[in-house]
């Protein structure tokens, strides 16, 4: 989809562009929300909009025997793009090096296990008092079927799970605002199951009875018109054409043996109970391309994949601890100014592969061009950030059955992610918020704030059986400076430029794909960046 820099999109406030309205969302609705309008704008990918161009890997006979000026990559950044560049030209014979200012692979790909350590940019450090087993991914967390990430994991032998991101037994919350009475739901816990049986059921009755009045007369033939009374009352569960509530609800009294058959959750709220509580506008999140079950996680946490990747890389091309400070393209190739230590180390290479953010980026010295910095200095870096709580009690699957799966709410949590594994163990980490508006407060406020809100969905147990916790500020991360890239107005003329090399420095990262926040578009970009480089490296052999 075309998107004109600085234009209104419709939907979004009056007067507002689409950076505020996005920046405005991050802050308040969370992440989830921020997405879904990003999606609803276009501004993700789905498959109309995305361009497919098959990866055709470089084979180790492409480049002739004496080209060996063409063959030292240097790869700025260990996340999944840059291993993916150094694994597969590897494969054909290149000689990779990586420079990672972290201590260890996987850039946002962060897996929270204890005894780990992290300091934000504000000096603040966190240390992890997980329990051994126990584990949170800060960063990406599930994967869609259709991700080259699950080709990666197959390739590399990562085993992965299912992660439950659809629950029926999931709830729905809604607290009132200034602005928004949710009737009498509001601030009410409704699973799933609920919400869905009442919003399919009254407007399929709706829908069932404006055929039957013949308001759709005029677009539908007759035989249409009964067709779709017919999906009506299946998709409503209706009785005789009308929602009088039905088993999907739950039951009041479960149906057991013998003469039990239960009592089920019935008469439902009335109609406009039901559309003020607005549980509705929330269904469509499972909907997502990119969202809709089965989704996976490898076992064991999702860094798992990009370990995976650095032990096919192999660990002496690997540099840990080095921090970039100058990339100068040379007459004869790149070198790579860095920092481990006290020492300051150089880096020549025929080529550089830069996946660092370009919000780190930017702030690198370099004699890129003048467009080149023009570019990197338009991304902005999406506010938003997790946190992992280790309860000593697994009271949403003991009390509420509910076994992986999001709670919804409006709160500025925006979303509570159950834990995908460890079911019927002792602990369990769950995931408090997914949101930018804890970003700026001081940790232990962040704990408190997410435990109050928890509460108010989950009931004392949520504050009573809290031991730890860790949480991540995206923006806060000295090696990122933002959760993901958002390129305001839309991808224009700075994303197009950085698609091309700035002389012999290409640039890779899930911010030059059309899966923005998803591994997946670093695993594409990667590949894109490894066929250029690779038909270039050839031609001038
Ligand atoms: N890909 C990110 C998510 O699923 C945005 O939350």
């Amino acid at each position: 989809m075309a998107v004109t820099p600085g234009a209104l999109t419709p939907g979004t406030p009056q007067g507002w562009s689409r950076r505020t309205f996005l920046t405005r969302l991050g802050a308040t609705g969370g992440a989830t929300a921020m997405y879904g309008a990003m999606d609803a704008l276009g501004l993700v990918p789905s498959p109309a909009n995305a361009e497919t161009v098959e990866f055709v890997p470089p084979r180790p006979g492409d480049l002739p025997a004496g080209a060996t000026g063409r063959r030292r990559v240097a790869i700025l950044g260990a996340g999944t793009a840059g291993l993916t560049v150094a694994y597969e030209l590897g494969k054909a014979g290149y000689d990779c090096r990586v420079l990672e200012a972290r201590d260890r692979p996987g850039g946002r790909a962060l897996t929270i296990r204890r005894g780990d350590r992290h300091t934000d940019t504000d000096g603040v450090t966190q240390v992890s008092g997980y329990d051994a087993g126990q584990y949170f991914n800060a960063g990406p967390s599930r994967i869609p079927s259709h991700h080259l990430t699950i080709d990666y994991c197959k390739e590399l032998g990562v085993a992965i799970e299912p992660m439950v991101n659809a629950n029926a037994q999931g709830l729905y919350y809604h607290e009132n605002t200034p602005t928004v009475d949710y009737g009498p739901l509001a601030s009410t816990s409704v699973t799933h199951r609920q919400a869905k049986a009442d919003w399919y059921g009254y407007v399929s009755e709706l829908l069932a009875k404006a055929v039957s009045q013949g308001a759709l007369d005029d677009v539908l033939t007759a035989d249409d018109a009964e067709r779709l009374v017919e999906f009506a009352q299946s998709l409503g569960g209706l009785s005789g054409g009308r929602y009088v509530g039905n088993n999907r609800r739950g039951y009041t009294e479960a149906p057991g043996a013998g003469d039990q058959p239960g009592v089920v959750d019935a008469p439902p709220p009335p109609l406009s109970t039901v559309l003020q509580s607005r549980f509705g506008e929330r269904f469509a999140f499972e909907f997502g391309f990119d969202q809709a079950m089965m989704m996976w996680q490898p076992v064991g946490g999702m860094d798992r994949i990009s370990a995976a990747l650095a032990d096919a890389v192999g660990r002496a091309r690997i540099s840990y601890n080095a921090w970039v400070t100058d990339i100068s393209n040379t007459s004869t190739g790149v070198r790579v100014t860095y920092r481990q230590g006290s020492d300051v180390r150089f880096l020549d290479a025929d080529y550089c592969v830069a996946t660092i953010t370009p919000m780190v980026l930017r702030t690198i010295s370099s004699n890129f061009s003048t467009e080149t910095k023009e570019a990197l200095a338009v991304p902005v870096g999406a506010n938003t950030g997790r946190m992992g709580i280790q309860f000593r009690r697994r009271f949403w699957e003991e009390d509420s059955s509910i076994f992986g799966g999001v709670t919804h709410t409006n709160l500025d949590v925006s979303g509570i992610y159950y834990p995908s594994y460890g079911y019927f163990g002792r602990k369990g980490v769950v995931v408090g918020y997914y949101s930018g508006a804890y970003t700026n407060l001081t940790v232990p406020d962040r704990i408190t704030r997410a435990l109050d809100q928890g509460v108010k969905i989950h009931g004392n147990a949520y504050r009573d059986e809290y031991e730890n916790a860790f949480s991540v500020a995206w923006p806060k991360n000295p090696y990122t400076l933002g959760a993901w890239v958002q390129w305001p107005g839309g991808r224009g003329a700075a994303y197009t430029h950085l698609l091309q090399p700035d002389g012999n420095v290409y640039f890779a990262g899930d911010h030059l794909s059309y899966y923005t926040a998803w591994q997946n578009g670093a695993f594409l970009s990667a590949r894109k960046v490894v066929m250029d480089l690779h038909a270039r490296a050839v031609a001038t052999a």
